[in-house]
């Protein structure tokens, strides 16, 4: 694996190719260990990466997956949007886990703030969409679109306001929730928001000091290397995804290089990760959503409960289109393929290849494995159908497979050679 990791140069990003929860932090806490700097872009608590260590599951919402490999700076790019008591709580997770991220913790000053109001925005914007038109996006009510809402109208309070006097935030707090209150008529509490903000404060004022976008610049020509953590998945991203039900960021690894403030040109790799199958949270097209019977199937053996909101995922199969999309958008140099043990008892493994002139989607059938590839190391011991799989997936999109996810535990991913 360490020879993988520097293969892939200074500055690497891992990014979802479908709707998001592919697995991208479990790749990125094996990759963390190679690397000297994490960083995360974009997003915000929207995002749920969980990964297992030593039987212990960590969830992560607004610090990168990496931040358990203890020591690395840890950077929150300008393009996140960052409710602070969730990031109160995942300090203290990490905390009781014998990790002080404060020291390591890098927050961009022009970072949004979420508060709670804009939390009550978006479910009251919701609750407006069902109403009227029958229909939501099916948003994780963290607060995202309207925190980005505030940002675009260039009316949001950002991580540089904690290094304010007390007097003249709490003040600026209180316009913003008057304001709130009387355009979407939502309650709103000034003094809770204020009190969250004052504790933030009083932990991470010296964290939002620096422009972070020179500090990865610092990094660069200190030839540290540089790990991105993608949130959310391309097929979510405000420009290029299925709008509109899709997330209110850029998720792809253009987005993740705006959102540090590097140049395009310094990304030195890009992987992309899917997962064996394919879900979806939240409402919007899903042209490979399974039957019924196979969903149940795929949800029960994956897991396929939101880490953020408990919500059930729609499950279905892999769209091969999709994932050239994907590869097209980011510049994918492989494919980390996650959660193959969970397709093992499945009879026939459907994969979308393309469309009939109707707009119906077009299968591949390809025979089942039937046995267990849970906690499988090498990609020789896969059964012969789970590796015949793989290679369908190589030949139609075009891009190496160098890892294989075979379970939730850091250990259980393959690395193929090339
Ligand atoms: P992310 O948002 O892309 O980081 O993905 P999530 O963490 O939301 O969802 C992925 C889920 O699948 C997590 O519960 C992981 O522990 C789990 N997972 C990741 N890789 C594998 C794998 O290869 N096999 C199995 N069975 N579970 C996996
Ligand atoms: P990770 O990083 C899966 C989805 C929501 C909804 C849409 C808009 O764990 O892969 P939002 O709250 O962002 O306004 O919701 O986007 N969504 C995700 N789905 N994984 C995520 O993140 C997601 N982040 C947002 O379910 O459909
Ligand atoms: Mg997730």
């Amino acid at each position: 694996m360490q020879q993988f990791a520097q293969n892939l140069g200074p500055v690497s990003a891992v990014i979802g190719a479908q709707w998001g929860d592919e697995g991208k932090g479990k790749v990125i806490d094996i990759l963390a260990e190679y690397f000297d700097v994490i960083a995360r872009a974009s997003g915000g608590a929207n995002a749920g990466h969980t990964i297992v260590v030593n039987g212990k599951k960590h969830v992560f919402h607004l610090l990168p997956a990496g931040s358990l490999r203890a020591g690395k700076p840890v950077v929150l790019g300008a393009a996140m949007v960052i409710h602070l008591p969730t990031l109160l709580e995942e300090i203290k997770m990490l905390g009781d886990a014998g990790i002080n991220i404060v020291p390591q913790l890098h927050i961009a000053p022009a970072a949004h703030i979420v508060f709670d109001y804009h939390n009550e925005i978006d479910a009251a914007l919701e609750k407006q969409r069902v109403e009227e038109r029958g229909q939501g996006i099916g948003t994780t009510k963290r607060g995202i679109g309207p925190a980005y809402m505030d940002k675009a109208a260039r009316s949001g309070l950002r991580m540089e306001s904690l290094q304010w006097s007390d007097d003249v935030l709490q003040k600026e707090i209180a316009l913003r929730v008057k304001e709130a209150s009387s355009l979407y008529g939502i309650s709103g509490d000034a003094k809770a928001e204020w009190s969250n903000v004052k504790q933030a404060k009083d932990l991470l004022k010296d964290r939002v000091a620096r422009n972070t976008a020179a500090l990865m610049h610092s990094f660069l020509k200190g030839k540290q290397t540089i790990l991105i953590e993608g949130a959310q998945a391309t097929l979510l991203d405000l420009d290029h995804g299925t709008y509109p039900y899709v997330t209110s960021s850029n998720t792809t690894a253009a987005g993740a290089l705006q959102g540090l403030g590097l140049p395009p040109r310094t990304l030195t790799s890009c992987i992309g990760v899917a997962k064996s199958y394919c879900t979806r949270v939240g409402s919007g097209t899903f042209l490979t959503e399974a039957d019924e019977a196979s969903q149940q199937r795929l949800r029960d053996r994956g897991g396929e409960f939101g880490a953020t909101t408990g919500r059930p995922r729609r499950c279905g199969w892999m769209h091969i289109p999709d994932l050239k999309y994907a590869a097209m958008i980011n510049g994918f140099d492989c494919w980390n393929i996650t959660k193959l043990d969970v397709l093992d008892t499945e009879e026939e493994i459907f994969v979308g290849v393309g469309e009939n002139a109707d707009g119906k989607v077009l299968y591949e059938r390809l025979p089942g494995w039937k046995s267990s590839t849970e906690g499988v190391r090498s990609s020789e011991k896969l059964p012969l159908n789970a590796q015949n799989f793989i290679q369908f997936i190589e030949k139609n999109t075009g891009i190496p497979v160098r890892l294989i996810g075979t379970g939730q535990a850091r250990e259980d991913m393959i690395l193929r050679s090339s």
